[in-house]
Formats: C-alpha cells, structure tokens, sequence
C-alpha cells in the first residue's frame, strides 16, 4: 500500500491542515466511524434488549454466547496477547490508572514511585491517591535530554525503598517520547516485590504488544490514539493475581463479582466505541501492522532529523527508543516559556493551519512530531519553514 497524503481520504481530516498530532487525541478512520453509526443505528432499534441483553447480559436468562461486550473485549486481547478474561474496557488510559490507584490499600508512610516524565494527569491520580492514605509519592529524575534507557532502569531501582509499594511507569512517554525499557524496569521492581502499573496510552498501534509477557501488574492503555478506535476507547489489563479487590471509579451492579462484571456495567452508557474498537483493528491489519509502524516510525525519526539540521539544534536520543512520534529541539530563539510555547502553537495552527504539540521544558521549546500513514516528508518541510519564519522575526 502506497501511503502518504494520499492516504488522508480514510479520514475526515481538512485537507487544508497539517495535521502532525495524531498523537494527542488520535483520528479517527471514516470507516470506523461508519462501524460507530451503525452500532449506534442498530441499539436505537432495541435499546433496552441491546444494551441490558445483548451487551452486558444484565437481563434475561444466562446466555451460552459471549456478550457483544466481551465479544469486543477478545479482539483486543488478541491485540495484546491476553485473555480475554484478564482485559476490560474503560473509556481511556485516565480512567485505568485511576481504577488500579483508587484500588490500592496503602498505608501512612507507603510510597508510590512515578517518574517526572508521567503524563500531568497521572501524576495527579498518584498525589491524590497518596494524600488521600497519608502516603507519599517519590518521583525519579529521567536523565534527559541525552535519554539512557539503562540509566533510568539504575535510577528507578535505586529509587526504590522499603516502603514503595507501587511504580507507575509509561511505555512511551506523552511530551517526550521516549520508549521505556519497559521489560526491564518490571523485573527490577518485581524482583524488589514493587508492583508496576503501565501507563501505556500510546502504545498500542505503535509497538507490538504481548502485554502478559511484560511482567508487569496492571496495564492501562489508549485504543483511540494509534489503534483506531473511537473515542473513546482504552483499556485495563489486570495480571490475573491483582483483579481481586481491583474496582472501577464508579462502583455499579458488579461489585464483588469479578473483575469482568465490575468493569463490564458501569451504568447506562454509549458502549459503541468499544464495540467499534475491533473495526480499528481491522483497518489497522488490513493497512499490515508491520509497515504502517516501520512508514510511521522512519518518517518521524527521519522528520526530526531533517528539522534538527534545518533548526541548528542537537537530538539527543537514539533511534531505538522512538516509536511514531519524536521530541526535538526548537531553536534558542522561539524561546523558553510556557507563554513561549502557547504562543507558537497558537501561531503555528492559526497563521500556518499546522497542528503540532509544542512545549516548553529544559530551558528551551520542544516540539512533539507525530507521524501517520496520511503523512509525508512535505508535511514536516511545512513545519520546518513556518517554524524558521517565526524564529527569525525573533532573532535571538
Ligand atoms: C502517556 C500518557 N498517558 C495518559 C494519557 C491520557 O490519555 P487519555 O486522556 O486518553 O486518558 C496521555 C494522553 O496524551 C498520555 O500521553
């Protein structure tokens, strides 16, 4: 398949954008939005049989068949290399982590170990969670820019204490990009009887993922970011040990009676994004998972190169540790504030129509490219000139 700008009449997208975001809040394909419809088409005719029978079996005699729910719920982990009996739906990688924090019995004194690169929201959940059972959080320094991935695994471990109880770790992390070594990270907390919770809302559709064989606890994860699913669709694996005592924020008819009936009904609702997830998947097989990764990664990778020397400024983190997105520096000049910051993206989207995540860290702005099938290298050129025509009306 021939992918490129070409590719934009899958989405909905204004061709007159530049859209290098798909990261954020992801995009969805025209025909998974077809999918949505016609799940939403087929529940307005029987929506009391449809969402109480068909979807969450709440109603009726017990069935043989799998609800629609759990049909849904096999495709993804199939996806993931799980059983399905250990994932649930939730509708984004927030809600996982709150789901798996709020469900913790921590103690005065216990300690939850983030990093400072944790997404702002998740970060949050864990100060919260903390405050709330007189524990504490210890935040581990990433050694960045110049990224080490064995550096960060001696750095958490060392970080851990007698008292830390859970680590909360990403896959690939939101401003910066980085890939975790993830694997490793989960065998050093383990073999110190530290749980780990993965943050791993842009993973899926990025990195092939067996997520049992990570070794880690709990993973909470995004399907509608890189994998196509409407939004909004994440969701929450649980290693089969932790699903006891493991509850949604919002408590409904399931309590006690499994982690797969809890998560399953958590009151009325619109379930189509998660009975649409498996049509992202399709699309995102029928596309062939291996080369909308390698197109996505070696555009971004070779993008950030490009605007590196374009820009005059240094990458400091190897090829290994990106995914489809890539965090690199802005000149000196565009400045170093988060007004800075605002103020160039607000720019860059208003006068240039160009969509991209910019932010302010380290003593410099930082932009974050996402890359996707609809893309190419003309794309990043656009950024790359619009970019230079602010930074030399703002000679440094
Ligand atoms: C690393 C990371 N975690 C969590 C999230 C939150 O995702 P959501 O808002 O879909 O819950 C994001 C969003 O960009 C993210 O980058």
């Amino acid at each position: 398949m021939q992918f490129g700008r070409a590719m934009l009449t899958h989405w909905a997208l204004d061709p007159e954008v530049t859209y290098l975001n798909h990261g954020t809040v992801g995009v969805v394909p025209r025909r998974v939005l077809a999918a949505q419809q016609a799940i939403r088409d087929e529940m307005e005719r029987q929506p009391s049989r449809f969402l109480l029978r068909d979807v969450s079996g709440l109603v009726g005699l017990p069935r043989r068949e799998p609800t629609r729910m759990r049909a849904a719920a096999e495709a993804v982990a199939r996806f993931i290399g799980a059983r399905s009996a250990d994932v649930v739906f939730v509708d984004n990688a927030t809600t996982g982590i709150n789901a798996v924090l709020r469900s913790l019995h921590l103690g005065p004194g216990d300690e939850l170990l983030v990093t400072d690169h944790n997404y702002g929201a998740t970060a949050r959940v864990a100060a919260f969670v903390a405050r709330t059972h007189g524990a504490r959080v210890c935040t581990v320094t990433v050694p960045y820019p110049a990224f080490n991935p064995a550096g960060l695994a001696d750095a958490i471990e060392q970080a851990i204490g007698p008292r830390t109880r859970v680590a909360v770790i990403d896959h690939i992390t939101s401003e910066s990009a980085l890939l975790f070594p993830l694997a490793e990270i989960a065998r050093r907390c383990r073999a110190r009887g530290v749980a780990i919770l993965v943050d791993g809302a842009h993973a899926p559709g990025v990195l092939p993922l067996d997520v049992p064989a990570l070794g880690v606890d709990w993973y909470a994860a995004n399907l509608h970011k890189w994998a196509h699913a409407p939004r909004s669709a994440g969701f929450l694996w649980a290693d089969a040990r932790r699903q006891s005592d493991l509850h949604p924020p919002v408590i409904s008819w399931g309590l006690d009676q499994g982690f797969v009936a809890e998560f399953d009904w958590v009151g009325t609702r619109d379930p189509s994004p998660w009975l649409a997830a498996p049509e992202g998947l399709r699309f995102l097989d029928e596309l062939g998972f291996e080369s909308v990764r390698r197109y996505n990664h070696d555009l971004a990778w070779r993008a950030a190169g490009m605007l590196c020397a374009r820009f005059g400024t240094t990458l400091e983190v190897d090829e290994a540790t990106a995914g489809a997105m890539v965090t690199l520096p802005l000149p000196a000049q565009l400045g170093d504030s988060a007004a800075d910051a605002a103020r160039l993206r607000d720019a860059l989207l208003f006068d240039d129509r160009i969509e991209v995540q910019i932010h302010a860290g380290h003593g410099r702005l930082w932009t974050r490219l996402s890359a996707q099938v609809y893309n190419d290298m003309s794309d990043f050129e656009r950024l790359a000139e619009a970019v230079m025509r602010y930074a030399d009306r703002r000679p440094g």
